[in-house]
């Protein structure tokens, strides 16, 4: 099956590309459907006078144009056969062409010689009568490579071939080869080979040449051929010569660098989670070790397709250019990820390919993709988020329309919120800690709270707890009272028509009878405020502080806003606010929505 079965034992080694080229149809694997119609056309006496071949690097195009250029030729070992599909192989054209010694028939690569000469010399030629055989075949190797006025002069000929001529043109760039051109001939779409099939004939071949490739190895070369049988055989050369005798997985993976696709899923399962210590820290081994990083990110971009489709498909994903022991992990990874995080992981690392390639220190732009990525790894998508929303929501007995409902909107106009998705502002739901506070969705705010907004508490004629008295005072514009209650009260005791407190050193020593004077006046109803000498609350504002403090830290705990600081560097939690009470006066934790102070827990 050699194309040079002539060929001396001395010829020094050839590889193995070039010594198993098909020399007949039944040789070539994987073009079923071409092999078909040039059967049936042959069979017919209804040959095509010019053939396009096209289809990727290795798969069969220029063979195949060969073994027409036989097939049309072959006259049979005893001198009488006609045009066939299986050329004998013995006959002097079919032994003239393998040589590559055939008068009338002519190989032109197209990559070299472009010009319009070159074709003229062609056209020339058309005109006389084949020397020995039945037809001149002129077979045009990357014809998309002729320039335009060489394919115009090959136009005029195509158009009416002499009968005794055959084109035979085959590409890997179809979309160059003109529609005038293409219309005048017979096509041929040459398919990529199926893997499994690669995987079979390059055991075959390894079985010729006295060598054993084992299944695994099998598969992994084939899948690093990705569909062309020149690169099959040419990485089978190399594994061959590595591994004198008997081929196993672990050979070719460690000749394909594929121990690095171990490491590179590493660094992405790290990136994933968020670890960008621990990726970077590997990286850098990685890069002493030489992994170059355009490779490396073409890696990663490579893995993320595969943890795509094995998220899709379970089971189906290519996986074998994995070791072992990640492919497990891949599982468990891929299944962890959502398809909207594998994307936009694919998304960026795409865009990253291309900062890496043009970076001036790849290696630098490659570790600014990878903080990016580890930053973004918990942010979740705009449907995740909506989702967390809905369900912390119903969780707490009460639905979502609390954060983004018209009242938390329409209370706070002035409000610069945050906005990170189309959908509008973020809002998380509150920590589950702390069994008294409001449960629900809080904002973050990157601008200090404007005080604007608030229309002013209502008026409370009879205050039933000391909340609603300070609430009072501000609403009576007694702010100044109200900020000394606020600040330097510890309430002792309280109920309607009593008040006892202790007042810190700051408070003015008038407080009490003040107080009480107003509350008669403002409620029509005697007031006893008395002055205790120990114990009582905190003052309001430590309350409000304290609170804020707290939000503050479940707020700065949460994930999510974890992740929004990571991404927007520079950003900080200027304030975290509670939606449930919209801007209702005074909120339930006592503070006052009128004061900035309380509310976005200033620094003292
Ligand atoms: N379909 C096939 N079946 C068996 N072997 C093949 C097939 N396709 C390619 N080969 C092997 O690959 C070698 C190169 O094939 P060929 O020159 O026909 O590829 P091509 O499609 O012309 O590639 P290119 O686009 O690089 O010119 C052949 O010598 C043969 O060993
Ligand atoms: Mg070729
Ligand atoms: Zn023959």
């Amino acid at each position: 099956m050699t194309d040079a079965s002539d060929a001396a034992a001395a010829t020094p080694y050839r590889v193995l590309a070039r010594k198993y080229r098909p020399q007949t149809f039944a040789q070539l694997i994987g073009q079923a459907a071409l092999v078909r119609t040039l059967s049936n056309a042959i069979q017919a006496g209804r040959l095509a006078h010019a053939f396009l071949l096209t289809g990727v690097r290795g798969v069969g195009k220029t063979t195949t144009a060969r073994i027409i250029a036989r097939a049309v030729n072959c006259i049979g070992p005893d001198g009488t056969g006609g045009p066939t599909i299986e050329p004998c192989g013995r006959c002097e054209p079919c032994l003239a062409i393998a040589a590559d010694r055939h008068v009338d028939v002519m190989e032109l690569d197209a990559a070299s010689r472009t010009g319009v000469d070159d074709i003229r010399e062609i056209i020339d030629g058309v005109r006389y009568k084949p020397v020995s055989a039945r037809y001149k075949v002129y077979i045009i190797d990357e014809v998309h490579m002729l320039s335009k006025n060489a394919f115009n002069a090959l136009l005029k000929t195509l158009e009416e071939p002499p009968e005794h001529t055959k084109f035979v043109f085959a590409t890997t760039e179809i979309r160059k080869v003109p529609v005038t051109v293409l219309s005048r001939c017979q096509r041929f779409d040459l398919r990529r080979i199926d893997a499994a099939e690669l995987a079979r004939h390059l055991t075959d071949v390894a079985g010729r040449e006295a060598a054993v490739l084992s299944d695994g190895a099998a598969a992994l070369l084939a899948r690093a051929a990705d569909g062309s049988v020149r690169d099959g055989l040419s990485l089978l050369d190399q594994a061959i010569a590595l591994a004198a005798g008997s081929i196993e997985a672990e050979a070719v993976r460690a000749m394909l660098g594929l121990a690095d696709r171990g490491l590179a899923f590493d660094l992405l399962e790290h990136l994933t989670r968020g670890r960008i210590a621990e990726a970077l820290a590997l990286y850098a081994d990685m890069h002493q070790g030489g992994a170059d990083a355009l490779a490396l990110t073409q890696d990663l971009l490579e893995l993320t397709h595969a943890l795509t489709r094995l998220k899709v498909v379970p089971g189906a994903a290519p996986l074998e250019l994995l070791p072992d022991t990640a492919r497990e992990r891949a599982g468990v990874l891929a299944e962890a990820m959502s398809v909207a995080a594998l994307t936009r992981l694919w998304q960026m690392l795409l865009k990253g390919v291309t900062e890496v390639q043009h970076a001036p220190d790849a290696k630098a732009a490659l570790e600014m993709l990878m903080v990016r990525l580890a930053f973004v790894a918990d942010l979740p998508s705009p449907a995740e988020l909506v989702r967390r929303l809905q369900s912390s929501g119903a969780e707490a007995g009460t639905l979502a329309p609390t954060a983004a409902g018209p009242a938390a909107t329409a209370g706070a106009p002035a409000a610069r919120t945050m906005r990170a998705e189309p959908a509008g502002e973020i809002s998380v739901p509150s920590a589950p800690a702390g069994g008294g506070a409001p449960a629900l969705a809080r904002r973050v705010e990157p601008a200090p709270a404007p005080a604007a907004g608030s229309p002013p508490p209502a008026d409370q004629t009879d205050p039933r707890s000391f909340e609603e008295v300070v609430a009072l005072f501000g609403a009576r514009r007694e702010a100044l009272l109200r900020t000394q209650l606020a600040a330097n009260v510890h309430l002792v005791h309280f109920e309607p028509g009593r008040l006892e407190f202790r007042p810190t050193a700051a408070a003015p020593r008038d407080l009490a009878s003040r107080v009480g004077d107003l509350l008669r006046q403002w409620t029509g109803r005697r007031w006893v405020v008395s002055i205790a000498s120990a114990g009582g609350a905190p003052t309001l504002h430590e309350q409000a502080r304290a609170t804020a403090a707290e939000r503050h830290q479940a707020a700065a705990g949460h994930p999510l806003i974890r992740a929004v600081l990571d991404t927007f560097p520079g950003a900080m939690i200027q304030a975290v606010r509670d939606l449930t009470h919209a801007d209702d006066a005074p909120s339930a934790d006592g503070s006052d929505p009128t004061d900035d102070a309380e509310e976005t827990g200033d620094p003292p």
